[in-house]
């Protein structure tokens, strides 16, 4: 494997709801250390396509290569093991945990002992208990929420819940993290510091596909667009280009009312 070898690369993805072509001969690749931005008017398949590369759904034809290796037909754990973490478009934490708790759940996917084991508290499994409550306790710093550490999660307002969740898939180190719309319910200036904190987690090394409807998000962060429309990519380009792209413009006057 070539170290300019793109980290992820689809190949005529193809995904059938029955007669539903949610996904259509989906091809393009993702640079290591880029952050590419997956838009497409509602129903166009973007989460279709975050579920397939996480393995959360399984594609109908197509491959998907991450970091050299084949990951096509790959359960959804062992591809996080290999470094693709997530987040979802309707936040999935544990709401009567804390946020703390959250965290370190994130944490076990990437831990040599593994969350059975640390059960039983033995010197190693303490020594990697300790390393991991100052790792996320460093990542909260990150991002302006260490004073929420031991909060219930369900209790925070909607805006710091997503920043939780994205702080827990970084919790697992990954090398690829899968953003699901993270600034769905934040305000303009939450979600300009989502675009800084973003900005700032690919600058520590992690590539990044994010699903996003800010266009202003898109043009902060993106070197890269892909666009969806009924399941096919229908333009790829800069933000800038995209955008003035009259396929995309077409695309999106359909669904006016949102
Ligand atoms: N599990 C499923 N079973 C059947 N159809 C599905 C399933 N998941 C998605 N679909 C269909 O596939 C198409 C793409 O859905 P998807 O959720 O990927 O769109 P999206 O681009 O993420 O939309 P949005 O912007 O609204 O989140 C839609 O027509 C949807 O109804
Ligand atoms: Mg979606």
């Amino acid at each position: 494997m070539t170290p300019d070898a793109p980290l992820l690369q689809l190949s005529s993805v193809t995904k059938h709801y029955g007669g539903l072509a949610a996904l259509n001969q989906v091809s393009f690749e993702i640079a290591r250390g880029d952050i590419m931005g997956l838009i497409g008017p509602n129903g166009a398949g973007k989460t279709t396509l975050l579920n397939v590369i996480s393995g959360l759904a399984q594609e109908t034809s197509g491959t998907v290569l991450f970091n050299g290796g084949d990951i096509t037909s790959l359960p959804a754990h062992r591809i996080a093991s290999l470094g693709i973490a997530r987040t979802y478009q309707n936040i999935r934490l544990f709401n009567e945990m804390t946020v703390e708790q959250n965290l370190l759940l994130g944490r076990h996917t990437r831990t040599r002992s593994g969350m059975a084991s640390s059960l039983l508290l033995l010197p190693r499994q303490r020594r990697e208990e300790r390393q991991l409550r100052d790792d996320t306790a460093a990542l909260l710093q990150r991002m302006d929420m260490l004073a929420r550490r031991d909060a219930i999660a369900g209790e925070l307002a909607y805006g710091d819940q997503r920043r939780i969740e994205i702080i827990r898939a970084l919790a697992a180190d990954p090398l690829l993290l899968l953003l699901d719309e993270p600034s769905a319910g934040m305000n303009e200036s939450e979600t300009e510091q989502l675009g800084r904190f973003i900005l700032d987690v690919r600058n520590q090394g992690v590539t990044i596909l994010i699903i996003e409807h800010d266009m202003n998000l898109i043009s902060q962060v993106c070197d890269q667009v892909v666009v969806l429309n009924f399941g096919e990519v229908i333009s790829q380009g800069t933000p800038q280009q995209v955008q003035s792209d009259p396929l995309v413009i077409e695309a999106y006057l359909g669904q006016e009312e949102d």
